[in-house]
């Protein structure tokens, strides 16, 4: 961490003939988003190419427009200035383009057809805008051209690359980049900036690879062979070229190797919900699951349906805009409804700006499709804070740790070779697993909660739908005394990790001193319902069957109620060896 900080500055510097980069210089913190959380602050690059018609590339945004520009001036004539070239288009630095435009109306923009599309909505129809079509260059006289590569990515839809070829330098906008800040140009130094490198890459690129990984293909296609890389953010690549594009190879792949995948679908439209996605996609990449970001408003629909196939657990983000979700969003999670499955972990995330309608649809919908959520939904007013980005942290690990556990308990464990040697039918038939359950029930004669009988079960599964109903399996002895046909009583399912799964584990059927000491509140028969359970059914036995040493009991679900929203069923496993 820098221990001064000195004030904001632009560094200018010639980086090969004709080409000037501008480094505007924050020292500190530039903003509380994960990407700068290492703290070393940053520099955004704008570089001035100097031709008969000169070319500006990416100004940069509002805190910079003033000192930028009249560092500019000192090296150009603005009103001889021809293009402004944008590698995509954010708000922040439309601030320093609608000066620089009152200044040099002349100038023509050059962006994606995406970017024009903000451009057109921000600033007028009327705007002198150039889009870059495939194999053809921007001529800027005499021999200097620039050529373009699309470089649409789920994070910036409007992705542009320039190329330099004469000088072989390459605009990488937000790839090869760092937030750090120094009077270094280059990279001289750079394996000091391995871990920046790699955290940069973390927050802004490790949940979008599979666009990464192709514009690197078009970026090796490259003839003659880049010199520079030149980011919008920290050094310019010299030194470390090749190594830092076989890094960005190596950490697309290794996300891919990851045996746990999440789809973060998401709009947004003032870059609030966007800021959510980051945070939570940073987290689940760095607890060691692969992230794909979908941008609901950018990427094709079939492309969303593959995606739910091959996830393991979806996240959605949405604001709320005229009381509902965008149109886009309400299509991803039609998709999800449709065709994904609902053992899936499912989470939801959202900025608004007073009712939230959208974030409460999405959760809704979610839960009555019979999905669990993996954290408590997520809903920020409007910009989020620091303390909201903390808490996408906590949830993205909370999710991480029950989609890992829920994989492993769906994973066949191959047997030791003690267990190879005992009952294989045994062996086989403990692979069974059942929810952990607690059935309560209030023996006739008893009228307090705490004299209630209640029994840890985990035989427990759905035996019918219309009505619907659910069969369990008792020990003789409790069945004899406790489930009568007519009798009512409350099915109580645990948690994962709750508190409850062991103290009843440890004691199989507690006594009224330990129920006192539960939260607890009465069921229409009197039974009590534990208020930690993550959900609750009330039942009446129907019917019952002596099978060995225990009894099996049917009984119709009369009502029930979720009484957590997130978190997972608590699973019994049974030990392969007994
Ligand atoms: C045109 C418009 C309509 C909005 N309608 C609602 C609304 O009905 N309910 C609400 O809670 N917030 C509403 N908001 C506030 C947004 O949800 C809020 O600004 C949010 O941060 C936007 O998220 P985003 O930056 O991800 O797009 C509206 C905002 C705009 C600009």
């Amino acid at each position: 961490m820098l221990t001064e900080a000195r004030p904001r500055d632009v560094q200018v510097a010639e980086i090969a003939p004709g080409v000037l980069v501008l480094r505007s210089r924050t020292w500190d913190r530039l903003k509380f988003e994960v990407e700068y959380g290492r703290q070393q602050g940053t520099t955004s690059n704008s570089y001035l190419i100097q031709a008969p018609q000169p070319a500006l590339l990416d100004p940069p945004g509002e805190s910079f427009t003033q000192i930028y520009l009249q560092e500019l001036q000192q090296h150009i004539d603005l009103s001889q200035l021809r293009y402004l070239i944008l590698s995509h288009v954010n708000s922040n630095r439309l601030a320093t383009v609608k000066v620089l435009l009152e200044k040099a109306p002349q100038i023509i923009i050059v962006c994606s057809k995406a970017g024009a599309v903000t451009f057109r909505s921000t600033l007028g129809e009327q705007l002198n805008l150039w889009i870059p079509r495939a194999e053809t260059s921007l001529e800027l006289g005499g021999d200097r051209r620039l050529e373009f590569i699309a470089a649409a990515t789920p994070r910036w839809p409007d992705g542009l690359i320039t190329v330099d070829p004469q000088n072989q330098i390459v605009f990488t906008d937000k790839l090869f980049g760092a937030h750090v800040c120094g009077d270094s140009l280059y990279d001289e130094q750079w394996k000091k900036l391995d871990e920046d490198r790699a955290y940069y890459f973390e927050c802004l690129h490790a949940a979008q690879t599979r666009q990464v990984e192709s514009i690197l293909d078009r970026l090796a296609e490259l003839t003659p062979p880049p010199r520079l890389y030149a980011p919008a953010h920290g050094p310019i690549v010299k030194f470390s070229r090749s190594r830092l594009f076989q890094d960005y190879r190596d950490w697309c792949q290794a996300q891919t190797e990851q045996d746990t995948k999440v789809a973060l679908f998401y709009a947004s439209a003032y870059g609030n919900t966007a800021i959510l996605a980051n945070a939570i996609a940073q987290a689940l990449t760095a607890a060691g699951v692969q992230v794909e970001a979908i941008n609901c408003e950018t990427t094709p629909p079939a492309e969303m349906q593959a995606l739910i196939h091959s996830s393991d657990g979806f996240i959605i983000g949405s604001p709320t805009l005229g009381g509902h979700m965008p149109t886009q969003v309400q299509t991803a999670l039609g998709f999800i409804l449709a065709e994904g499955s609902k053992t899936k972990l499912a989470g939801v995330f959202g900025s608004y700006g007073w009712s939230g309608e959208a974030i409460d649809d999405i959760e809704q919908k979610l839960l009555d499709a019979g999905y669990t959520l993996g954290f408590e939904t997520l809903r920020v007013k409007f910009t989020p804070t620091a303390s909201d980005l903390e808490k996408c942290q906590i949830a993205a690990n909370e999710f991480a740790q029950a989609l890992k556990k829920l994989r492993k308990s769906r994973t066949v464990r191959p047997p030791s070779l003690v267990e190879a040697q005992v009952d294989r039918t045994e062996q086989a038939v403990n692979r069974v697993v059942g929810s952990l359950c607690v059935l309560t029930t209030l023996p006739e004669g008893c009228f307090h909660l705490t004299q209630a009988a209640a029994i840890l079960v985990s035989s427990v599964s759905q035996a019918s739908f219309n009505p619907p109903g659910i069969t369990v399996s008792l020990p003789q002895e409790w069945a004899e005394s406790l489930c009568l046909v007519g009798d009512r009583f409350v099915l109580n399912i645990l948690k994962e990790g709750s508190p409850l799964v062991r103290q009843f584990q440890q004691a199989q059927r507690l006594g009224e001193q330990q129920l006192a000491t539960l939260g607890l509140k009465s069921a229409e028969s009197g039974a009590p319902i534990l208020l930690d359970a993550l959900a609750y059914l009330e039942c009446t036995v129907e019917s019952r069957m002596n099978c060995g040493n225990h009894w099996l009991i049917y009984a119709v679900v009369e009502s029930g109620e979720l009484l957590q929203t997130s978190g997972l069923t608590a699973i019994q496993h049974r030990k392969t060896s007994s």
